[in-house]
């Protein structure tokens, strides 16, 4: 999604500038530009595609000036043209924005009509051409801005800069997140803490409705109606963050690396690794007295969901109603005030995840948020925030974030567990003591795996369909599976519950149609193993993803078996999440995409 960043400073801003963009390439980004004010005049450098062509540009034509707004654009209205590119000038004012103007057309039709000549197909530059016009009429620089916020509707981050006054930007934000940074004779404008990291760690975050006016030496923060307001300056943790791939080749291929490290991080704030029992974090969440359970999230982050609902309702006996966050509030769910919900979502950010939850706090629910980002929107509106501590994930393709996600849920489902008397201090230390034991598992399965992998991947990428099944908590890390190849292979890819192959899927099989099992040899094994038969009469060519027994249960052929090693069945999730990351990952690198920001996608999804 679009990435914001501001220096008003006193050196040169333009080289700074785009680093700070660089650091928002996770994002998800298809142009980018960078506007300073030189001499008293406003220039611009933008460029479609990846910002080494917005580095070209610079070196082709250097920008000076000691002010300057910066953007990469996830095209939502308008082609990714560097006609379309941010920043946008209109008379003396340059605009870059993250989110969605919602009454842009309204807006555009009626100063069409006025005279105003528009030269982009953006919802932004409605804001660029209201401040022109605000200013054209007589207001101020600090007038016309807001009565330009006053007009527009929808989500926004918005940096502003005016030609005639270098030494201010100004910025607003209705939605997607944007901090301020507290430098020494500088401050600094970005979309997250990950930008600011190089020039400060001191931020404070603009709260929706807030605006603000950021000279040389601080800022002065307005809330909706106006009035001045101070917001918390904090120490942001991510300067502490390493952006690097350290010697892999992308940021998904180290962060696939991390997990045992980032799982074993996680657990630890919840659970204790000697006695085996969950820490009591539940904060304002009552597990034990709460009659049922909401869990919504968007893409992967729904998905550690599902799964966390099989642990919810199994091991606490705890009913639990989930769904998409882009449906969940539209179904009207009867919700029960005094159940709680939680939240998944890595960057916190997620619009979609962030509306279901201002949803379910309307209906009086107790809110959770299970989030990376602790700063984030959605940790701050929540009761009860589940940090997942899996550090930055820098790749679009979820990976170390979904298997944190999933340990965080884990250890909530057995602590709930035992807080509602459905398990006993036993089984807890047992299921617990097997938590502890993953990350030492999933390292041995990372060395020992890849070379099968690797093999596999290179057929795969010669595939235009894959197929993934799996049954219990397998089915939803089968979607998962599936989501992973087809987000960076661009392989068209669905994951299936195994019972519902005959239901229709079936159809499908042929001798070209690789069919992916996930089966553990647990309780659901043997009902799998007749559905991989059903695929093996109709030639379909198996990928089975087992245990030793299972391997040695299936006498079927198959065209690679993946042998896991025997993992209790709360850990089987995690440990399975590598084979299909890894197998996802070989397949695009074989296929040549451009795997940690593939096309069309973007890391933090901020509009609906
Ligand atoms: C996963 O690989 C995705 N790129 C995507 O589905 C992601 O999980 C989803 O957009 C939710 O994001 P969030 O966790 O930041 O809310």
């Amino acid at each position: 999604m679009c990435g914001i960043v501001g220096i008003v400073g006193n050196q040169p801003v333009a080289g700074r500038l785009v680093e700070a963009l660089k650091r928002l390439e996770y994002r998800g980004y298809d142009s980018a530009g960078v506007a300073t004010i030189v001499d008293g005049r406003l220039e611009r450098r933008r460029a479609e595609g990846k910002l080494f062509n917005l580095e070209r540009r610079l070196a082709e034509e250097p920008l000076g000036g000691t002010i300057g707004v910066a953007h990469t654009r996830w095209a939502t209205h308008g082609a990714p043209t560097e006609a379309n590119a941010h920043p946008h000038f209109v008379e003396g004012v340059a605009v870059v924005h993250n989110g969605i103007i919602e009454n842009f057309s309204e807006i555009r039709d009626e100063m069409t009509a006025e005279g105003a000549a528009f030269t982009t197909e953006t919802d932004t530059e409605v804001v660029a051409q209201l401040l022109a016009k605000y200013r054209r009429e007589g207001l101020g620089r600090r007038e016309a801005m807001h009565a330009m916020l006053r007009r527009v509707t929808g989500a926004y981050a918005l940096a502003v800069i005016f030609e005639d006054d270098p030494s201010t930007i100004m910025a607003a934000r209705s939605g997607p997140p944007l901090a301020i940074g507290y430098g020494q004779g500088e401050m600094f404008l970005g979309s997250d803490a990950i930008a600011l990291a190089p020039f400060t760690n001191e931020i404070a975050y603009l709260v929706d409705g807030d605006w603000a006016i950021l000279g040389r030496d601080g800022a002065f923060i307005f809330d909706n109606d106006g009035n001045r307001v101070e917001r918390p300056r904090q120490i942001s943790s991510a300067a502490a963050y390493l952006i690097d791939k350290g010697n892999h080749r992308h940021f998904m291929e180290k962060e696939i690396h991390e997990q045992p490290e980032a799982i074993s991080h996680a657990l630890g704030h919840y659970v204790d690794f000697l006695r085996h029992e969950v820490k009591p974090v539940t904060g304002e969440i009552d597990f034990a007295s709460v009659p049922s359970l909401a869990i919504s999230a968007c893409g992967t982050a729904y998905l550690s969901g599902l799964i966390g609902k099989y642990w919810f309702e199994r091991y606490a006996r705890l009913p639990v109603e989930i769904d998409v966050a882009s449906e969940f509030r539209y179904r009207e769910i009867p919700l029960n005030p005094a159940s709680a919900a939680l939240f998944i979502s890595q960057s916190g950010e997620t619009a979609d995840t962030l509306a279901s939850l201002r949803y379910c706090r309307e209906q009086g629910l107790k809110i959770g948020a299970v989030v990376n980002t602790r700063e984030s929107t959605i940790a701050r509106e929540a009761d009860s925030v589940f940090p997942i501590l899996a550090g930055p994930e820098i790749g679009v393709a979820s990976t170390k974030a979904f298997t944190c996600q999933l340990a965080v849920l884990a250890a909530l489902s057995v602590g709930a567990g035992r807080a509602r008397g459905t398990i006993s201090a036993e089984e807890e230390r047992e299921l617990v003591r097997h938590l502890c034991e993953m990350p030492r598992i999933m390292s041995r399965v990372l060395n020992t795996i890849q070379p099968a992998i690797e093999q596999l991947s290179r057929d795969l990428s010669k595939c235009r369909d894959v197929l993934y099944l799996g049954r219990g908590t397998s089915y939803p890390l089968a979607m998962e599976g599936a989501l992973k190849l087809k987000e960076i292979s661009y392989i068209h890819a669905e994951g299936y519950a195994a019972g519902e192959l005959k239901h229709g899927p079936i159809a499908l099989i042929d001798e070209n149609m690789p069919v992916i099992v996930i089966a553990p040899h647990d309780r659901f094994f043997e009902k799998t193993v007749s559905n991989m038969q059903e695929v093996a009469a109709r030639g379909g060519r198996i990928i089975f993803m087992t245990d030793e027994k299972g391997a040695a249960a299936s006498r079927l052929e198959t065209m690679a078996t993946i042998v896991m090693p025997t993992v209790h069945e709360i850990v089987a999730p995690m440990i399975y999440s590598l084979p299909i990351q890894l197998l996802a990952y070989h397949t695009a690198v074989f296929m040549g995409t451009d795997v940690d920001q593939p096309r069309n996608l973007a890391k933090s999804v901020t509009v609906e």
